[in-house]
């Protein structure tokens, strides 16, 4: 089978009913996306899936082929997504990082849905757990991008993160 990942084509060769975490991260090594609890309560492992969030540890890969597969890998070549990391770059959310994919993910797949969600809409949504405690940042950085954010200032402390990453990996 094949699956569409960040605008590519992979094939996969893992057993239809593999969970997609196996398959992103041993597969195609695609370790941005993280393995947590394997039963659908942390949501380290979300990826979108056609701009939802999903929890891909319990998610058969079968069930993905034919979709639109965004890891944190390409989640900034989406234009929600880009925002998203602006404004945890500019709430300096994450602690160790562990669950920051999940949580981008989560973050990006509401404001797809809802550009300016109200704090119930907000909590409904952002239920990934964090072990590091980053709950009031995510909290600050979602309610800003809520708001219309983050600023100008924000995308370019994002824009200057990701030149430093570039460089850092050439
Ligand atoms: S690892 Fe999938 S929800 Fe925890
Ligand atoms: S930042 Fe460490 S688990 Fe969330």
């Amino acid at each position: 089978m094949e699956l569409q990942i960040n605008g590519a084509t992979y094939p996969v060769e893992s057993d239809g009913d593999t969970p997609l975490l196996w398959v992103i991260r041993d597969e195609l090594g695609l370790t941005g996306t993280k393995y947590g609890c394997g039963i659908a309560q942390c949501g380290a492992c979300s990826v979108l899936v056609d701009g939802e969030a999903m929890r891909s540890c319990v998610t058969p890969v079968e069930a993905v082929v034919g979709r639109r597969i965004t890891t944190i890998e390409g989640i900034e070549d989406d234009p929600v997504g880009r925002r998203v990391v602006a404004a945890w770059l500019a709430h300096q959310v994450p602690q160790c990082g562990y669950c920051q994919s999940g949580q981008v993910m989560a973050a990006t797949s509401l404001l797809k849905q809802m550009p300016h969600p109200d704090d119930a809409q907000i909590a409904a949504s952002m239920t990934n757990l964090c072990r590091c405690g980053t709950y009031n940042a995510i909290s600050a950085a979602v309610h800003d991008l809520a708001g219309g954010g983050p600023s100008a200032a924000a995308e370019k402390v994002r824009a200057a993160a990701a030149a430093r990453n570039a460089g850092a990996q050439s």
